[in-house]
């Protein structure tokens, strides 16, 4: 088989055979084929599209590149969730402790920020000591004593999405709906779980900006993970304003622990009802969502889902003490508000704007070898459809260098927009796929 003669039949939009899928990701994987070639190809598909036999050929053959997880030694239905990256979003460090505490075993791979969006283990790392290093047998034995553990991508688990992750950042070929399909789903099927709850973003702030595409590739990822036999259910939610109030490291930290205790923000916990009402359904724990949410909702009321935080995070060896003293997580030298000078309401909160300003001030990363700042980032106050006077706190920065800090108030501000009308509420959740 010949690189080219791949490149050749999707540049003229024929299909590829099951065979020729599995040459590119095994010989690429490998490094037998140079970077222009797979590129050559990442654009072919990116304008000829894939069809959905080729795009679950292209999973199975990325989530056999590397190691697959056998978690059959895990007691019970083994539940993941994964989001497709948005801003703001702390919906792992809620619904895990939430969904763990009805005794569901959730083993989940999470990643890092980059870029504009944040990562779960960077969050976690706000609690001193807290590691995501470890074995696949300490991994196991942590699910089964206490039903949360968070691992981080392995070395060796879906390399080829690594490696082809890479190359389409820089060759603008991320946004296509077979690519990121397959990288999802090869990534979760690597890491073994039996069911699969999505969610899917849509909007500024995500990769799918408009609906159609989003449901799309919500169609895509279902239908993957149902023909592997993992049943699979696909949230799409809104990414058009950052999610809750807090943006960065130990302040979404602080906004999760205010969650468990029943004090979070509304939207947060809203698509933590509704993504852990699926997982608990598919668990086989409730009759059906009405049920799970319900479920879901006492284990906040009877504060085992903070017990299981506190649990998950010493288990991990982290400093569980700061979730009752929420002063000895990582604070920000210097907190200054953003100041309205406009009469109105909360027209929009440009939400790749607002994960970018976050990550300028060092929650996040601009290349991989960055350090973090686990102190900083922002705190909205008034959110999409607020009334806003003039002289109204509109967000709080936080920050350890004072110049880093002016530029993100001045930054702010122009990423609020304020308009005369009140504007149409946006919804929280678009729908369902299943
Ligand atoms: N997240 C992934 O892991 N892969 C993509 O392609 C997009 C989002
Ligand atoms: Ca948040």
């Amino acid at each position: 088989m010949r690189m080219y003669d791949l490149i050749l039949k999707k540049r003229n939009g024929e299909e590829l055979t099951t065979e020729e899928i599995n040459y590119f990701i095994d010989s690429y994987t490998k490094g037998k084929i140079p970077d222009y070639q797979a590129s050559a190809l990442l654009m072919a598909i990116y304008f000829q599209k894939m069809n959905r036999r080729e795009t679950a050929d292209l999973t199975m053959a990325m989530a056999h590149s590397g190691d697959v997880l056998n978690l059959s030694s895990i007691e019970g239905i083994k539940v993941d969730k994964h989001s497709t990256g948005g801003v703001g979003d702390t919906t792992t460090l809620v619904l895990g402790p939430m969904v763990a505490a009805l005794g569901i075993p959730v083993a989940k791979m999470s990643g890092r920020g980059l870029g504009h969006t944040g990562g779960t283990i960077d969050k976690l790392e706000s609690f001193e000591g807290f590691s995501v290093e470890m074995s696949e047998e300490e991994f196991i034995s942590n699910v089964n004593k206490i039903k949360l553990v968070v691992g981080g991508q392995t070395g060796n688990l879906a390399p080829a999405d690594k490696k082809l992750y890479a190359l389409r950042d820089v060759t603008a070929t991320v946004d296509n709906i077979s690519l990121i399909a397959s990288s999802i789903m090869s990534k979760k099927i690597a890491a073994g779980a039996d069911c699969i709850v999505l969610d899917v973003k849509v909007g500024e702030g995500a990769f799918m900006k408009n609906k159609e595409a989003a449901f799309q590739l919500a169609e895509e990822m279902v239908s993957i993970g149902k023909s592997v036999g993992r049943n699979t259910v696909a949230v799409i939610s809104d990414m058009n304003q950052p999610l809750g109030y807090a943006i960065g490291n130990a302040l979404e930290v602080k906004e999760a622990i205010d969650t468990l205790k029943g004090k979070g923000p509304k939207d947060l916990y809203e698509l933590c009802l509704t993504l852990g009402s699926h997982m608990v359904v598919l668990a086989g724990k409730a009759e059906d969502e009405a049920h799970g949410r319900r479920l879901l909702m006492e284990t906040i009321e009877n504060g085992k889902a903070l017990e299981k935080l506190k649990e998950f995070v010493r288990a991990q060896g982290g400093e569980d003490t700061s979730i009752e003293h929420i002063e000895n997580l990582p604070r920000a030298e210097y907190i200054t508000p953003v100041i309205s000078d406009k009469n109105g309401y909360v027209g929009k909160i440009h939400a790749e704007r607002m994960g970018i300003i976050a990550a300028e001030l060092g929650a996040g990363r601009a290349t991989k070898e960055d350090i973090i700042d686990l102190a900083v980032g922002l705190v909205l106050v008034k959110k999409v459809g607020d009334k806003i006077s003039k002289g109204d706190t509109l967000a709080y920065v936080y920050a350890n260098d004072k110049e880093k800090g002016e530029k993100a108030v001045n930054n702010i501000l122009n990423n609020y927009e304020i308009s005369v009308e009140r504007a149409e509420d946006i919804p929280l959740i678009y729908g369902i796929v299943k």
